[in-house]
């Protein structure tokens, strides 16, 4: 590969964790009356910690554009839900002449920040496949609408998927649904609900979780009797089994600080899918796993021998 890796994300689910810290500790080592009060807290707000979309701090104001990045082929995207959000987005044309131009990869991002601090990873993937690529903002991240939550974020990722069949030089493009960390489990709901429809012909999950249950009482220690109580659930390892035809690419990096890689594995273990690869990255952490060698070229073989040989 000629290009160099993007300079990996600098936010991750670990600013959620400390903010939870930050947030818990006080009230959970005092009397139970205050404990009481933390988890009233954490209850009402479990979303601000888990979808941390004011992070870094102009995240709602200040979305990188793709020009910033050398792209000019592309077009800005502000689209409806059936709910009544709009979402932003960015749609960048496969660089012309270039091969793969009916592929296209749809991507959702991890917790925090925008979809403008991922264009370095589209223009990589754009220009290493030759595709397309469909960059979406959830609801209340960047300039979207919206307040963030698990039904929300579902129906924006349905969203996506439906304006890359409804426009026109992408309605019979096969499309493979990429999502990293918090975006993986929005991607393996979107999947296994739209597997039927057989337009979508591959998976890639990066340094996702098991379900969200699982991470809280690691991620956020003094929460870990409060789990429970979580109203976001995403549970992945129950809805992933669901996919039995997608190839799916599991890359999981090994040093992982946030989401334990054993989450990737055990994910992996319970892929139904008759077609799944499992790539590592050795010295991949959760945030910058992107960055190290060998992860794009993991793509582009899962991409040519599993996506469009089939
Ligand atoms: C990952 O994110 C955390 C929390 O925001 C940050 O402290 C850390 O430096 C990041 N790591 C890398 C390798 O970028
Ligand atoms: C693109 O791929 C789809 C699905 O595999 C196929 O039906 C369609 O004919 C292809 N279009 C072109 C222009 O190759
Ligand atoms: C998944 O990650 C969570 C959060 O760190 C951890 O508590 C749990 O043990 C992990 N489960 C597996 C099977 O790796
Ligand atoms: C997935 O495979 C497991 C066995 O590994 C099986 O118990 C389960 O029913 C399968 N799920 C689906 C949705 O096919």
């Amino acid at each position: 590969m000629s290009e160099s890796p993007p300079p990996p994300p600098s936010w991750s689910i670990a600013s959620m964790a400390n903010s939870a810290v930050q947030f818990l500790r006080l009230p959970m080592l005092a009397s139970s009356g205050l404990a009481v009060v933390a988890s009233g807290l954490l209850y009402f707000k479990q979303n601000e910690l888990i979808y941390p979309r004011n992070i870094p701090a102009d995240a709602r104001t200040n979305v990188p554009k793709p020009r910033q990045f050398g792209i000019d082929d592309f077009e800005e995207l502000q689209i409806r839900t059936p709910d009544g959000e709009s979402l932003h987005g960015f749609f960048l044309r496969a660089p012309s002449k270039q091969s793969h131009q009916n592929l296209t990869v749809l991507m959702f991002h991890g917790n925090a920040g925008n979809v403008g601090h991922r264009i370095p990873i589209a223009k990589v993937l754009q220009d290493f496949l030759g595709c397309h690529v469909m960059m979406l903002e959830y609801r209340g991240y960047g300039f979207s609408t919206g307040v963030p939550d698990e039904d929300g974020l579902k129906v924006d990722a349905q969203t996506a998927l439906d304006h890359l069949r409804q426009r026109a030089e992408t309605a019979n493009s096969r499309i493979v649904v990429y999502g990293q960390s918090l975006g993986g489990a929005v991607a393996i709901n979107l999947v296994a609900s739209n597997e039927e429809n057989g337009d979508i012909a591959g998976l890639i999950l990066e340094n996702t979780f098991l379900s969200i249950r699982k991470l809280i009482p690691s991620v956020f220690p003094p929460a870990r009797y409060l789990a429970r109580f979580c109203h976001q659930t995403w549970t992945s390892e129950d809805v992933l089994p669901k996919i039995t035809k997608v190839p799916i690419l599991f890359l999981s990096g090994l040093k992982d600080e946030i989401i334990p890689p054993s989450n990737m594995t055990q994910l992996f273990a319970v892929c139904n899918s008759t077609r799944k690869i499992w790539r590592t990255l050795p010295n991949g952490a959760h945030n910058d796993s992107v960055a190290e060698p060998g992860y794009f070229e993991h793509i582009h073989s899962f991409i040519t021998e599993e996506v469009l040989k089939h």
